[in-house]
């Protein structure tokens, strides 16, 4: 299996699988809602445009954050933990810095898009074995388009578990993710860890860094008009 890094969202990588990773938080906390009953999460580049499909939904919330803090309006920001129990509606409608627009534009370019997170991965891990792909790109979100460790790490670590033919990107990911003791000491160590104690949220930071405790994959369903959907 080829397995190939996009280090950053400018790297614009296709391939028939691709795993977008934003850690912190967007493809922790999209696992964890689909995870919790909620059916679908429409997801959006632009604030206005999630509230536009708000209005016109009609079971449905609004969750999503800028610069880590709940956007004005909305019912919920971008912790994982605010998704935990039962769903406050069926739809989600979500949008969020880095994540959200990686995802809209990787469903561009690749045939299945799933997402990536640390709590989901021994499930993202099985699903990309199952596909027979011969070719996977992993897609990192970063911050404000540039690298962020924590991305980077998750895709080491599946690159890792997946074996196969890695690329130089690849294989710079996997050093990096072996270069540090444990996932909390990867996810802290970024840019994205960073901008979560400035907002308060460090514990969000050790939440996502909890591994394989959430046994589903979410994954690009299908556009609607701009925004992508994503179910289980
Ligand atoms: C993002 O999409 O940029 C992140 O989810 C940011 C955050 O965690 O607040």
């Amino acid at each position: 299996m080829r397995i190939r890094v996009a280090l950053t969202p400018a790297e614009q990588l296709s391939a028939p699988i691709g795993v977008v990773i934003d850690v912190l938080r967007a493809t922790t906390t999209i696992a964890q809602a689909l995870a919790s009953g909620y059916r679908r999460v429409i997801c959006t580049t632009e604030v206005d445009e999630a509230r536009a499909i708000a209005a016109q939904e009609g079971d449905c919330v609004l969750g999503g954050e800028r610069n880590a803090v709940k956007i004005e309006g909305f019912h919920f920001g971008n912790s994982p933990t605010e998704y935990v129990g039962a769903p406050a509606a069926g739809t989600l409608i979500f949008s969020t810095t880095n994540g959200t627009p990686l995802l809209v534009s990787a469903a561009e370019r690749c045939g299945t898009v799933l997402l990536g997170s640390l709590a989901t991965l021994a499930a993202v891990l099985a699903e990309v074995r199952a596909s027979g792909a011969d070719d996977v790109v992993l897609l990192c979100a970063g911050v404000s388009g540039e690298l962020s460790i924590d991305d980077v790490y998750v895709a080491g670590r599946i690159a890792a578990a997946l074996g196969g033919a890695p690329e130089d990107s690849a294989v710079a990911a996997m050093r990096l993710a072996a270069s540090f003791p444990t996932a909390l000491d990867g996810l802290e160590c970024s840019q994205s860890g960073r901008n979560l104690h400035r907002a308060a949220l460090p514990q969000d930071i050790a939440w996502c860094a909890r591994e394989s405790h959430l046994a589903v994959v979410p994954r690009f369903a299908r556009m609607i008009g701009t925004a992508a959907e994503v179910t289980l």
